[in-house]
């Protein structure tokens, strides 16, 4: 495989007396899309918050860009060029759209000037152009995904880390949200992507991990796992074939 720019090594995560992740190691290398998929519950919020040291590990390390992460707060983490984009979509509600693009832009130093930066990504997405003054909040969870998305065009992260972009959306827009990762992926960018939407997933992915109660139950690449569907049935009980 190639550099690794993310690892993992026996991450423990918990909420008081509840061990959600329990010894996880799992590498991303540069350019790689790698997938953690797994039920309601399994721990992928809960990795991905802690990737990005929103929340505390009770043990472990993280490595991101060659660097361990230890006690490095989140904002610091993005300047290094990770960007993780929250179940939920994680945009500023009460701000306007092209506010929350400046914002994602003035993160980390860039090359691009934001007046550049922001025409690649209406370009992308014509509809948040149309919607450029609109407070996000009011948008529709659709045009609220766009516009997570559209910050890693803003301002490209060396790493993404996305969170369930298919949560809530309509089929049509599921594709879209996948299309818009494959060109990140096709530009080089490293993803860690969390899904339930587990087709979708294995599909995009090079690599994936397969979540059970906060422990990786096997890895594989994405193509032999989407193949092995009875193998995924046993340890995804929720929504295993949606998408
Ligand atoms: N703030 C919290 N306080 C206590 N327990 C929590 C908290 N957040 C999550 N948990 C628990 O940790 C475990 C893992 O939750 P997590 O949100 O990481 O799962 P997930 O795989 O992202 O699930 P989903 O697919 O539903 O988003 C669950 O048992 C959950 O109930
Ligand atoms: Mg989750």
């Amino acid at each position: 495989m190639a550099e690794t720019v993310l690892e993992a090594r026996e991450l423990h995560v918990g909420y008081g007396p509840i061990r959600a992740v329990r010894g996880c190691s799992f590498v991303l290398g540069t350019g790689e899309t790698v997938a953690i998929v797994g039920a309601n519950g399994a721990g992928k919020t809960t990795i991905m918050r802690a990737l990005s040291n929103l929340l505390p590990r009770q043990g472990g390390a993280v490595r991101v860009l060659g660097e361990d992460t230890a006690g490095v707060p989140a904002h610091a983490l993005v300047r290094r060029g990770l960007l993780h984009i929250p179940e939920g979509r994680g945009i500023v509600g009460r701000l306007t759209v092209r506010d929350n693009l400046r914002i994602a832009h003035d993160s980390r130093a860039t090359a691009s000037g934001f007046t550049e930066a922001l025409a690649a990504a209406y370009r992308r997405f014509p509809r948040l152009e149309a919607r450029a003054g609109q407070r996000a909040g009011s948008m529709s969870g659709g045009e609220q995904q766009m516009l997570a998305l559209a910050k890693a065009i803003v301002n490209p992260p060396r790493v993404l880390l996305i969170d369930e972009p298919s949560l809530g959306l309509a089929p049509m827009m599921v594709r879209e949200a996948f299309d818009v990762l494959a060109d990140f992926r096709r530009a080089g960018m490293a993803i860690l992507l969390v899904e339930q939407n587990v087709r979708s997933a294995l599909a995009l992915a090079d690599r994936a991990y397969v979540l059970r109660q906060g422990e990786i139950v096997f890895e594989d690449t994405g193509a032999a796992l989407l193949a092995s569907a009875e193998r995924l049935r046993t340890h995804l009980v929720a929504r295993p074939s949606s998408g």
